[in-house]
């Protein structure tokens, strides 16, 4: 008895330590109420980041968002990835965040930028990265970017395991989610 439950406690950790987006049993994925053979090319393609070119940045410091997940494109349901695709206005940021269900592989469109993530020791790990530069986050460490150039704006994508990553930013978990200010002070200050 006891050997059958350290054998299924076994199976059990295999199984969650291959946490990712569940298989699909199908070539792809339709929403409900669409007919597979309905489905064309345009199913499959999403335009939704053409205007990410010409952005309206004037008196902004942050930089620019768009995540493409299953959310805003459908197709993706099921096939374990996603983009997000960030404009940064001159000397901009992003702040803390970190993505819960999968690592994030970034893309450099422009440069210089400052990536940073801290791992779960508190290490913090700093890269300047050139136009052309990868750079992988791990999944789940808190990440944000300094965009150090200040006479043109710039971008990067995002390219993720999951087609619905999730984004946890700390300042608005925080400080917007309605946690009593005086516990979150006492919390803070407690570390
Ligand atoms: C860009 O945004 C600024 C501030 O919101 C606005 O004043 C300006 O008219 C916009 N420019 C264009 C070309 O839309
Ligand atoms: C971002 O980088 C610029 C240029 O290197 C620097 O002056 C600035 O202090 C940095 N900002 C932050 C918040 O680290």
């Amino acid at each position: 008895m006891r050997r059958l439950c350290s054998v299924v406690i076994l199976i059990a950790f295999a199984i969650s330590a291959n946490a990712g987006d569940p298989d699909i049993l199908d070539d792809f994925l339709v929403p409900p109420g669409i007919d597979i053979n309905s489905v064309t090319r345009q199913y499959f393609t999403f335009t939704g980041l053409r205007d990410m070119q010409r952005v309206n940045y004037t008196g902004k410091t942050e930089s620019i968002v768009r995540r493409v997940t299953k959310k805003i494109f459908p197709a993706l349901e099921g096939l374990g990835v996603s983009v997000s695709r960030t404009f940064y206005p001159p000397l901009s940021i992003t702040p803390p965040h970190y993505h819960p269900r999968s690592s994030e592989l970034l893309v450099a469109l422009d440069g210089p930028l400052e990536i940073s993530f801290i791992d779960t020791r508190n290490k913090l790990f700093v890269q300047t990265l050139q136009a052309g530069d990868l750079f992988v986050i791990p999944r789940g460490l808190i990440h944000f970017v300094n965009y150090t150039r200040g006479d043109c704006g710039g971008g990067t994508m995002g390219i993720f395991g999951s087609a619905n990553p999730g984004t946890v930013t700390l300042g608005s978990t925080l400080f917007e989610s309605g946690i009593k200010a005086d516990l979150l002070a006492k919390s803070l200050q407690n570390r």
